[in-house]
């Protein structure tokens, strides 16, 4: 679905990513992990094609970004970014039907752009403020709101920045779950995980980023390791196979 080569990013005269060579393939539930300030989010945003690259490779679906006009490419992938703060009175079904324009239907809306709509706030339990102004919403509930647009997008390749930092850990689980599924039906899901404990649970593949480079990526078994968590968090970790839940644990000493 996706294949980074070489990528280097610049963000005012600062280089922020250094060679970063992936692979995502599709139906893959993939995290991007790393401390604070390693490059999770240039890194989502360039493959989001909402920042420019300096140097390296890159195809989505087998073609070159640039191969792609603005709504293919909107048909292609979704973003849900890290900060969902937003100054404008938006209603919020307004909002998840913005997700539907790149199909037409924001301002031509037919029934099944409705029905798109409705069914990714059902899932996401958004429905309830459907009337409501985003501007009413706590930060986990503007957090739900901008995961049903990217599920109203309705893409195959769904890119996420945090997007269970603020939630509680029944909607944590919830969203993680709900991803699965669409992993399990073919979607490609790349999400960035600040816990560690859901990232090893879910992703089953993962890039660990220290300082806009790659210091891990593979089997997620391959990538948290002691020695990968020391050299990148600076911490001391046990790691256990939890039989419960079949994943690893991550227990910091
Ligand atoms: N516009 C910019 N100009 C210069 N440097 C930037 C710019 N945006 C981000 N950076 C720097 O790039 C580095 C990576 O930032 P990025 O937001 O990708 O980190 P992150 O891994 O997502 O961190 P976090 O976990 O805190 O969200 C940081 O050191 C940041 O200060
Ligand atoms: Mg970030």
């Amino acid at each position: 679905m996706i294949q980074v080569q070489n990528l280097s990013v610049v963000l005012n005269d600062q280089p922020i990513l250094k060679n970063i060579d992936i692979e995502v393939k599709s139906g893959e539930y993939f995290g991007l992990i790393g401390p604070n300030g390693s490059g999770k989010t240039t890194l989502l945003k360039t493959i989001a094609q909402l920042l420019p690259c300096e140097k390296g490779n890159m195809t989505i679906a087998g073609k070159h970004p640039s191969d792609y006009k603005q709504k293919e490419m909107a048909r292609k992938l979704s973003y849900v970014p890290q900060d969902t703060n937003i100054d404008f009175d938006f209603n919020v079904k307004d909002i998840v039907a913005m997700g539907r324009h790149a199909h037409g239907g924001f301002f031509n809306k037919n029934d099944v752009d409705e029905e798109v709509v409705q069914e990714a706030m059902v899932a996401t339990n958004t429905w309830r403020f459907k009337d409501q102004s985003i501007l009413n919403l706590s930060g986990g509930q503007r957090q739900l709101v901008f995961i049903a647009k990217a599920l109203a997008q309705d893409t195959p390749l769904i890119l996420l920045d945090e997007p269970i930092s603020a939630l509680d850990i029944y909607y944590q689980m919830h969203i993680l779950k709900l991803l699965e599924e669409l992993t399990e039906k073919g979607k490609t899901v790349i999400t960035v995980l600040h816990d560690l404990n859901l990232a090893a649970r879910f992703c089953k593949k993962m890039l660990l980023l220290k300082e806009g480079q790659v210091e891990a990526y593979g089997e997620t078994k391959e990538v948290i390791t002691k020695q990968n968590l020391k050299k990148t968090y600076r911490i001391h970790a046990e790691i256990r196979d939890d039989q419960l839940i079949q994943a690893l644990n991550v227990t910091p000493l």
